[in-house]
Order: structure tokens, then C-alpha cells, then sequence
């Protein structure tokens, strides 16, 4: 089982995002964005009240890193733009960075010579801060005009070499963790969920917030359709992520309710764009606080992606849960479910460091196959799929290397996404998260996600563990 087990021309790569990876947080002429304000302003959010300041440094180091993506025989990178690199103040007119353009120019020349394609992000989720400041960000229409014009931007300065974009990653997560929860910037909820919020509305805001997403993701990807795509010959798609949920018993009442699960997390986004509207059991359950699309707004969304990315790592029950019904609906209430890991009293799959990630291979395959039924056989890349591991202090680095977990998450994920191929499931590539241990959000620097170890206690030398040989041999060519 390795590379020749999936069809030609098939594409390996690893994965990353600019505020996880690039640090030089205030260097180069970089605006801030959302996340620095919000791990400087609210520390205690953050599990080791850590920021991304620094972080594994690729601002100064990418060669290096490149140097190593190409040592593991990979095709592909996928990073993101730091939107306030490139505009400091988020909006076209405020002024580019030059220094921000030279940096991207510098990383995507450097992966083209080393034989590796690029794949960019254009948002992974660092809203620039002037933007919050002025209309609120993401809760703003103001917001679909600046993303298309920072997008444009992008198609003219990269767009000779980057042939394959990704408006949006996650907006999922953005609009739960930033605006229902609280956990991640902009870090807004309803108080009474007493999660510390820095204002908000977890009943409206997170649904306002993922339809001005939609709106900019529609925006961008129908100019660069229009504009770009001919004489520069890309794709541009959009990354979103789902567990796979199954019942938690058989009762109708719980198949219903790991649908709805789907639903909410994932067709939210994956119906407007294939058909234009938001699922029905979303329309039902969450009523007038769900917006509505105009009949241009449908038009505009309808088909609006070349390929769908697909960030998976975890599989869990879901339950019906009517109780949940009540005076003071959330995103988080609304879908009237509760998750479990335990049916029949048999534990789902176990897990890794993260409390989310339960590793249940044969989910990726079933996933693949609802996608493939639900939604016309989109082409798509896994954009993301990874295993972390606890920052454990007291490992020597010669223990460190030896993760035998992350190998076998990669060898049976792969396994059944080989197999939902020959099912006819239309997947291009598959990317791991991710290439090196980064800042992980909320959990700071807790868990390693990397198949290559930073050693943050020493000048963040690099050094590849064992899964990172295993990809080298998986992915040899000759
Ligand atoms: C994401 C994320 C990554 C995370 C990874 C592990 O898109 O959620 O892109 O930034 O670090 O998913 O949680």
C-alpha cells in the first residue's frame, strides 16, 4: 500500500495557515488581525495563555521547511494569506504591503522550484482588526466587498503560479467557536452561557456571521470564474470540515438526528453553494434568525466552486434531544442534538489528544459516499486530516520521534479513502495537518499535530519523527 494504491496524478501535500505557522506577527509591515488582539487581550482563552508572535517562525524559514517537504517526496503545499500582510488595513484603498506581496511571492517561488504546487487559502479565519474595529468584521455586508477586492488582489499578484484557490477554510468553526462559544476570535457569545464572551448573541450572530462568509466566498469565487480563471487556468474551491455522525441508536428519532448533525455542520454551507439555499431542517428549526438569500444572492452561490475541500478528522454519535428546545435558542441548542462517543455501551474509537478527536477511519469512507450521493459527485480535496499528540515535557527528544499513533491514523484513513475511491468517490488529493507542530487555537502549544517536531525550547530546531519517514517511503516514486 503507498502512492501507486491511488490513481495518477493524485496529489499528497501537508497543510498549514498563516497565523499557526508564519509568526513575524508585527514585522514586514503586517497589519494586525482578529487573532492577535485576541490572545493578547484574553490570554486566560488560550490553554497555556501562549500567541502566535513567533510561533514555528515560517516567516523566516519557509526555505527550510520547503526543503523538508521536498525531502519527503510531497507534490503540494497548502498555507494561507495572512489578509492583513498583504492590506494592513484589510481594505484595498487603505494601501498594499509590498513587503507582504514579497514575502508570498518569495514562498510560492521557492515551493515551484522545489517541485512542489501550491495551494492557497485565501481565509484562515484572521479577519484583519481594522475591519472588526470599523463595521464588526465578519457581522458586516461590508465585509463581501473587501474580501473580493483582497481576492482580486491575490488572482493579480499570484495568480500566474497559484492554480488552485480556497476562499474560506472552516466557516463552521468560525462562526461556533467565534461566535457561539466564544473560544476563538473574535470571541463573542451570550454571556449567560457564561463563557466569558466579549459580547454577542450566540442565537443570531453565529448565522449572520457564516452568511456574509458564504456571501464573500460566492463573490470571490464567481470574479475569479469570470475574470481570471480563462487566461490563468486554475480552480478555485472552498474548504469546509465535518465529522461523519452516526446514530446513536436505531430509533428513527436518532438517524434523524445525526442527519440534522450533518446538516448543521456541514450542509449550512455545502446547500447554498450546490443548491442555492440553506438545508431545510435548518430553515425549520432556526426560523426568522436564519437569513435569507436574495434571488441575485442564490444565483450567485449556486455552483460557485470548481472543487470542494474537506477538512475531517473525527467521527461521533448523535442523538435527538427535544429538551434542548428552549427560551433562549443558540447554534448551539438549535440543532436539537447531543453527541456521544458510547452506543450500547461500546466506546465509538479512541482518542487523540484532542477531546474531538476520535479516530474512526471507516467514517472518512462513509462521509466520502454521503457527500458523493447528497451532492452531485463534487471533485474533492481533503484538504485537511491529522492525529496530535500531548506536548508532553518530561518525553526526551529520542521518545519524541516514535509516533507510531500518527502512523497508523494515515495508513487506515488512507486505506479507506483508496477505498471510497474505487467506490467512485471523485477525491484529487489528500493533505495532512499538518507538516510541522504549530500553535493549535485554544490549545496553544498543548498538543503536536506535526509529523516533524519544533523544539520550542531550542531556537525551534526541526526534527522529523517517524511518521514523517513513513510519508517519505509512502510517497517514494521510483
Ligand atoms: C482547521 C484548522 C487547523 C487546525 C486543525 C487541527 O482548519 O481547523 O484549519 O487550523 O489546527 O484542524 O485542529
Amino acid at each position: 500500500f503507498n502512492r501507486t494504491s491511488f490513481p495518477h496524478g493524485f496529489v499528497f501535500g501537508t497543510a498549514s495557515a498563516a497565523y499557526q505557522y508564519e509568526g513575524a506577527a508585527r514585522e514586514g509591515g503586517k497589519g494586525p488581525s482578529i487573532w492577535d488582539t485576541f490572545t493578547h487581550k484574553y490570554p486566560e482563552k488560550i490553554k497555556d495563555h501562549s500567541n502566535a508572535d513567533v510561533t514555528v517562525d515560517e516567516y523566516h524559514r519557509y526555505k527550510e521547511d520547503i526543503g523538508i517537504m521536498k525531502y519527503m517526496n510531497l507534490d503540494a503545499y497548502r498555507f494561507s494569506i495572512a489578509w492583513s500582510r498583504v492590506l494592513p488595513k484589510g481594505k484595498l484603498s487603505a494601501g498594499v504591503n509590498k513587503e507582504g506581496i514579497n514575502y508570498y511571492n518569495n514562498l510560492i517561488n521557492e515551493l515551484l522550484a522545489n517541485g512542489l504546487q501550491p495551494y492557497v487559502t485565501l481565509f484562515h479565519w484572521d479577519v484583519p482588526q481594522a475591519l472588526e474595529d470599523e463595521y464588526g468584521g465578519l457581522l458586516s455586508p461590508h465585509i463581501v466587498d473587501d474580501f473580493r477586492d483582497y481576492a482580486e488582489l491575490c488572482f493579480k499578484e499570484f495568480g500566474d503560479r497559484v492554480k488552485h484557490w480556497i476562499t474560506l477554510n472552516e466557516p463552521s468553526t468560525v462562526s461556533m467557536n467565534g461566535y457561539a462559544v466564544g473560544s476563538h476570535a473574535p470571541g463573542r457569545c451570550s454571556d449567560w452561557l457564561k463563557m466569558n464572551c466579549t459580547g454577542g448573541d450566540s442565537g443570531t450572530e453565529p448565522y449572520l456571521s457564516s452568511h456574509y462568509q458564504l456571501l464573500s466566498h460566492a463573490a470571490a469565487a464567481n470574479l475569479y470564474k469570470t475574470k481570471y480563471q480563462t487566461s490563468q487556468k486554475g480552480i478555485i474551491g472552498i474548504t469546509l470540515n465535518t465529522d461523519w455522525f452516526l446514530p446513536a441508536s436505531e430509533k428513527i428519532t436518532d438517524r434523524d438526528a445525526a442527519r440534522r448533525a450533518l446538516d448543521f455542520r456541514f450542509g449550512w454551507y455545502m446547500d447554498p453553494i450546490t443548491f442555492g439555499d440553506y438545508p431545510k431542517s435548518m430553515r425549520s428549526l432556526v426560523g426568522n434568525r436564519l437569513p435569507k438569500f436574495s434571488k441575485e444572492e442564490t444565483r450567485q452561490l449556486k455552483g460557485s466552486f470548481d472543487f470542494l475541500g474537506l477538512n475531517h478528522y473525527a467521527t461521533v454519535y448523535a442523538g435527538h434531544a427535544p429538551h434542548l428546545r428552549g427560551p433562549r435558542p443558540t447554534l448551539l441548542t438549535d440543532p436539537l442534538i447531543y453527541v456521544t462517543n458510547q452506543r450500547d455501551g461500546r466506546v465509538l474509537c479512541p482518542y487523540a489528544a484532542s477531546n474531538w478527536l476520535c479516530v474512526y477511519p471507516r467514517g472518512l469512507r462513509q462521509l466520502l459516499l454521503y457527500i458523493k450521493k447528497q451532492y452531485n459527485s463534487p471533485v474533492i480535496y481533503i484538504t485537511e486530516s491529522g492525529y496530535d499528540e500531548l506536548n508532553d515535557p518530561t518525553l526526551s527528544l529520542e521518545e519524541s520521534m516514535i509516533d507510531t499513533y500518527r502512523v497508523d491514523y494515515f495508513y487506515r484513513y488512507l486505506y479507506y479513502l483508496q477505498m471510497a475511491i474505487r467506490d467512485g468517490v471523485n477525491v484529487k488529493g489528500y493533505f495532512v495537518w499538518s507538516l510541522l507542530d504549530n500553535m493549535e487555537w485554544s490549545a496553544g502549544y498543548t498538543v503536536r499535530f506535526g509529523l516533524v517536531f519544533v523544539d520550542y525550547k531550542d531556537g525551534l530546531k526541526r526534527y522529523l519523527k517517524l511518521s514523517a519517514q513513513w510519508f517519505k517511503n509512502f510517497l517514494n516514486k521510483s
